[in-house]
């Protein structure tokens, strides 16, 4: 067994006020430890009866009227591992995403592209026993948000990542191979070294694509050591 000791260059600093809301995010004080306590460790969990059919399928699982999701249709797949590159399995995953026009179903929202009715935004999955997931999507639309006078997010789908508690979650986001507008966010801007942003950046994987039917991004999420993930809830380095 190897220690791993976190790289805490590895994730950005707290505050970086190109990101404008990490300015009322960031610590003012210095940080405390905070023990977890039995209850935090030990539940509530989810059971893996809860999770529906087509929970991973985002094309139809809020369809209505037998309509599917309007764009381009992708499989993302990939697997959950640790620092030693062993399978996780059994992991709860979740994710959201901008519909392809890049526009949220949410009361928030403020941009113009129309919402899709057959499209929802949100599902989930459970790695198996090779630590292995896979959905199926739309690529979601690149869309402009409030930070500076006109700042656009790159395409991109949200991870969360369930451990065996409930106090157990990381967070993190996938973006898609090729894509210009990347290296221009300021939230991806705010990650200090390039080869953290490239494991965030999904391969475009040919093989694994369905003739007529969808293109496949392959994205593994690595839970610590040297080739952790840049998860974005983990900024202080706990
Ligand atoms: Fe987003």
């Amino acid at each position: 067994m190897s220690y791993f000791p976190r790289d805490r260059a590895w994730h950005p600093p707290a505050l970086t006020p190109s990101y404008k809301t990490s300015v009322l995010r960031a610590p003012q004080q210095a940080l405390l430890s905070m023990p977890t306590t039995a209850s935090e460790e030990t539940g509530p969990v989810f059971g893996h009866d809860l999770l529906g059919p087509d929970d991973n399928d985002l094309i139809r699982n809020f369809r209505r009227a037998g309509g599917e999701a309007i764009g381009q249709r992708i499989v993302v797949y990939g697997r959950v591992l640790d620092e030693t590159g062993r399978p996780v399995p059994g992991t709860l995953l979740e994710f959201w995403q901008a519909n392809a026009g890049g526009r949220y179903r949410h009361k928030n929202e403020g941009y113009r592209a129309a919402l899709d009715p057959n499209f929802g935004g949100c599902g989930r999955t459970i790695t198996d026993e090779r630590g292995a997931y896979h959905f199926r999507t739309v690529k979601p639309g690149a869309y402009p948000w409030p930070n500076g006078v006109n700042d656009w997010r790159p395409a991109h789908i949200h991870f969360s990542v369930f451990g065996h508690a409930f106090a157990q979650r990381l967070v993190t986001q996938m973006y898609f191979e090729g894509d210009p507008m990347i290296w221009q966010c300021p939230i991806v801007r705010t990650i200090p070294d390039r080869s953290a942003v490239e494991q965030l950046v999904a391969a475009l994987d040919r093989q694994a694509t369905i003739p007529m039917d969808s293109l496949a991004y392959k994205f593994d999420i690595v839970l610590r050591g040297r080739r952790s993930t840049m998860f974005e809830n983990r900024m202080e380095g706990n």
